[in-house]
């Protein structure tokens, strides 16, 4: 079949459908450099304003994930669980929920990202960790998979390559907020990344690239369709990122609270959402025959010290120092910590996730552009969320930091996260749905 790059954008353009043969071809010749990268971005844009039927997104989703390697794990593990998250503030579920299912006896395979504008990365977190290694190659990801379950790697450089190319090309046409692109841009990732079953946790709020609700649960179905169509096992909670999930924001701050929350201690809404996601991981493995039984099998390795241990080992796999987890000192600390206190008393209204994942870049723990060096010690402590009450004076959160003009320039920034209220302010709900598949896998 001839490929007109001209007339595959034209179709889009006027609201057509693309064959999968043509999409199979457009991602062949772009994988190749064979096509100029004007005519990707318009057809992005022509993308964005007729969207794509849920057979284009799956078509999409599967050629990006062919367009190189592809993981098949299955001679080291039978069913391999994976979790994704569209990215957040204070997110290091991962840090906690991949050693608690992997002490379940479920092989745990992540493939995990770096820190971007005001969102987080797990590699980085980890690294925070001495001597901790993310770079694995697949024979070294096999081998630790096979050795102790559980691994949490750096994406290989061949994984869907096709849909790196793109992602750059939306992030400088202002075509990423594109749910089929978004939806076809994870899925293509997660299905080269050999899991079988995939647990998403699709965020919502100021701090997250959903908006609001309604779109997060659009998001989210088309990709558990397309994972199922694809043959994964899929569920999607859709959650609340208005302010930050749990209280640490940094690196090695949050290195620590995962730590805590492995301790069977840690901030409940935390520790709540790891329990979710690993109970959903436990049924679609089909090692629990209710929620409720699933839920108590998660809570009890954090309660039990099995899933900390699970942690050390991730940590002595990957060349890190396992004293982190014994004492939190062995951790990079800043030289300054200093509290933000409440300019009035009442109760908290918002604690806004954009602004404090945005004081990481003034700090210097987070990062504008791929590459960029950051600082793992820095971030932040909050002490009270919304729906708490405080007294005018009390300590919001401490602030650390490793330059004092940065911490003063953060300081001011992050007054503008809180607002306040004369009459008490509900906690908000941290998971807003649960969608589960209605396809058979
Ligand atoms: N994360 C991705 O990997 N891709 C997108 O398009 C958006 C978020």
């Amino acid at each position: 079949m001839a490929f007109h790059m001209v007339k595959f954008i034209e179709k889009k353009r006027d609201g057509g459908e693309h064959s999968p043969e043509e999409i199979a071809l457009f991602i062949k010749k772009f994988t190749a450099g064979e096509i100029p990268d004007y005519q990707t971005a318009a057809w992005a844009m022509a993308v964005f304003f007729q969207g794509m039927t849920t057979e284009e997104i799956r078509h999409l989703t599967l050629e990006m994930a062919r367009s190189g390697e592809m993981l098949d794990l299955h001679d080291v593990a039978p069913f391999i669980v994976d979790k994704h998250s569209s990215g957040g503030v204070g997110d290091k579920v991962t840090l906690a929920l991949g050693p608690v299912v992997a002490s379940l006896g479920l092989p745990f395979g992540k493939l995990s990202g770096r820190a971007l504008a005001h969102t987080g990365g797990t590699l980085d977190k980890l690294e925070s960790i001495p001597g901790l290694n993310v770079n694995l190659t697949v024979e070294q990801i096999k081998a630790q998979l096979r050795e102790i379950g559980i691994v949490i790697a750096g994406q290989t450089k061949n994984l869907a390559p096709a849909d790196g190319r793109l992602y750059a090309l939306r992030d400088a046409t202002g075509t990423v907020p594109s749910i089929p692109l978004i939806a076809s841009s994870i899925m293509s990732k997660k299905i080269a990344g050999g899991a079988d079953a995939i647990v998403l946790d699709v965020k919502v709020g100021t701090g997250a690239f959903m908006k609001n609700v309604q779109d997060a649960v659009k998001l989210a179905r088309l990709m558990i369709d397309t994972g199922a169509d694809l043959g994964k096992r899929m569920a999607a909670f859709i959650t609340n990122m208005n302010q930050p999930l749990g209280n640490a924001v940094g690196n090695a701050l949050e290195v620590r609270e995962a730590i805590d929350t492995l301790r069977g201690r840690g901030p409940a809404d935390f520790r709540n959402l790891v329990v979710a996601l690993a109970a959903e991981m436990v049924l679609l493995a089909d090692k629990a025959e209710s929620r409720a039984e699933a839920r108590s099998m998660a809570a009890a390795q954090l309660d039990n010290g099995e899933a900390l241990e699970k942690f050390r080992e991730v940590i002595v796999a990957q060349g890190g120092n396992p004293a982190a987890v014994d004492n939190p000192a062995n951790l990079p600390a800043a030289s300054f910590q200093e509290p933000l206190l409440s300019p009035k008393s009442g109760y908290l209204a918002r604690v806004d996730a954009l602004t404090i994942g945005s004081s990481e870049l003034i700090l210097g723990g987070a990062r504008e552009k791929k590459g960029e060096p950051i600082d793992h010690a820095v971030g932040v402590v909050l002490h009270k969320k919304v729906g708490d009450r405080v007294e005018e004076g009390e300590p919001l959160m401490t602030i650390h930091a490793n330059d004092r003009q940065r911490l003063k320039e953060a300081k001011e920034f992050l007054a503008g996260a809180y607002s306040f209220s004369d009459e008490p302010v509900a906690p908000p709900p941290l998971i807003y749905e649960l969608v589960l598949s209605e396809r058979k896998s």
